[in-house]
């Protein structure tokens, strides 16, 4: 059976929908009950994995007949072919390369780490608190830095970190102008499919152009980052042979010194592990102060339960606790704003997806966003509930939760997210009580990530 095909009218009546908002374009088509659904109208082979177990047929049990196609191309340009963006064998050596820094012994150790990253940013609370001058806080930047420098003081080894403003602007940038560019490249393609591949090429060009100026601005300045933290360890380990660091990134300057990688995979493995290791979790903490912030009731749960921590626990000691309440709190957080909002394969060959055709080549559209609102699974699942999530098992894929993907990509750095989180959120708990600073309920903006639009913004006081 071939998934059924819509006019062409009937994407050109949503054009604009498409490209203000490509979310809300798929949670309308969503609606329509199928397992796979055409996005694309029959001018460009797309389809939506509307249900839980075609999803885990393409992620987890037929994961090799698919790879990651064309459809991430303006990603590859801006990271390489890290692990987020490559395929095959390459995929399969960096993976194995990078896997045993995110093993449950490694992970554990990262927590002193990123508790000195915290306790430093909240410091800075008691300051202003202190003085007064504390009014409202912007919790979706603030986090987005604070995740920053968690990442690299864990991954990298780099504790002091004063370029982070810059370097989360240029990231902004380049999220607006990727899912833009591809926005423009499909509507282009669109057109070029009906009128001729010039004609799409031309109308391309001349949205895109504009946008691609800022674009590669922002990107050079991420990458001149980069290389001036792979110079300057370089010159740590090989002329001051400082043997001492066993982060993952001087590791992988390792690795390439002995071969295993070329300067140029170094360069993009090291873009992929920071970006996609501070954008997620920042985006995930700002959606978890939004709720929280109006959640009074279900903070003073987490607070309860962390009243069984003593005040002054160490990191080690926060790290290992169980807290229950907390934990299942940060999975409802990622249940209805999970920021990797998608995951995009293609066949390579055809192939028959819960029953559907499927051509080779054709994208393959995979969204927790809409698998984890399915009211089957998720019973009111607009209701922030955080008791859904306890005394049982986390569900997978197949119980339509996905946050952090499924089958050989899932994502890498789960175990180090749900870690930093559960620190952020204790910490801050322990002392402060957070309440809604926002004029206007945020909404989510699907660029990359899911963002919170307008940023999440708080006014916190301390507990006496
Ligand atoms: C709340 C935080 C996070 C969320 C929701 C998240 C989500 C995801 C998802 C959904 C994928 C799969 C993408 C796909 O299907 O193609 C992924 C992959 C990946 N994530 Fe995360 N992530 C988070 C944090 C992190 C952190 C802290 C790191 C640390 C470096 C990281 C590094 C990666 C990498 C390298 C991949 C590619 C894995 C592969 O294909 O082998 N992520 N993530």
């Amino acid at each position: 059976m071939r998934p059924k095909s819509f006019s062409f009218w009937f994407t050109i009546r949503r054009l604009p929908t498409i490209l203000r908002s490509p979310l809300a374009y798929i949670i309308e088509m969503a609606q329509k009950e199928e397992a796979i659904i055409n996005l694309g109208s029959g001018i460009i082979p797309v389809y939506l994995v509307n249900h839980p177990d075609a999803a885990n047929q393409v992620l987890v049990t037929e994961a090799k007949k698919f790879y990651r196609g064309s459809a991430i191309n303006s990603l590859r340009d801006f990271l390489g072919n890290g692990l987020l963006t490559s395929n095959g064998e390459q995929w399969q050596r960096q993976r194995q390369l990078v896997q045993p820094a995110f093993r449950s012994h490694a992970i554990s150790q990262y927590a002193r780490a990123m508790d000195v990253q915290i306790t430093r940013y909240m410091s800075q609370w008691e300051q202003f608190l202190t003085t007064g001058s504390l009014k409202e806080l912007n919790m979706t930047q603030d986090m987005l830095i604070l995740a920053q420098n968690n990442i690299l003081a864990a991954l990298f080894d780099i504790h002091h970190h004063p370029e982070a403003q810059v370097l989360h602007n240029a990231l902004e940038t380049i999220q607006h102008t990727i899912i833009s560019i591809s926005l423009w490249e499909a509507v282009g393609t669109g057109f070029g499919t009906i009128f001729g591949k010039k004609t799409g090429n031309a109308l391309y060009d001349l949205l895109a152009s504009k946008q691609k100026k800022t674009y590669e601005e922002a990107k050079t300045t991420i990458q001149k980052y980069i290389r001036s933290l792979i110079a300057a360890r370089k010159i740590d380990l090989l002329e001051r042979h400082d043997n001492n660091r066993m982060d993952l990134f001087s590791q992988l300057i390792r690795a390439q010194q002995e071969g295993k990688m070329s300067e140029q995979q170094l360069e993009d493995e090291a873009i992929t592990l920071f970006v996609a290791g501070f954008d997620t979790t920042g985006h995930t903490l700002s959606w978890l102060w939004y709720l929280l912030s109006r959640h009074p009731d279900i903070q003073e749960n987490i607070r309860s339960e962390l009243r069984t921590l003593p005040h002054d626990a160490d990191a080690a000691t926060l790290a290992k606790s169980s807290l229950p309440y907390l934990e299942a709190t940060i999975h409802e957080v990622l249940r209805l704003y999970p920021v990797a909002w998608l995951s995009l394969r293609s066949p390579i060959e055809k192939v028959q997806i819960a029953g559907y055709d499927l051509p080779e080549k054709a994208s393959l559209v995979i969204t927790p966003y809409t698998l984890h609102r399915l009211p089957s699974y998720w019973p009111d699942p607009e209701k922030f509930d955080p008791t859904r999530f306890l005394n049982r098992d986390t569900p997978d894929v197949t119980g339509a939760y996905l946050p952090f993907s499924a089958g050989p990509h899932t994502c890498i750095g789960k175990r180090l997210a749900l870690l930093e989180m559960k620190m952020i959120v204790a910490r801050v708990i322990q002392k402060y009580r957070v309440e809604d600073g926002n004029h206007k309920a945020s909404k989510p903006k699907a660029m990359i990530t899911l963002a919170a639009h307008p940023n999440v913004h708080v006014k916190v006081s301390a507990y006496t």
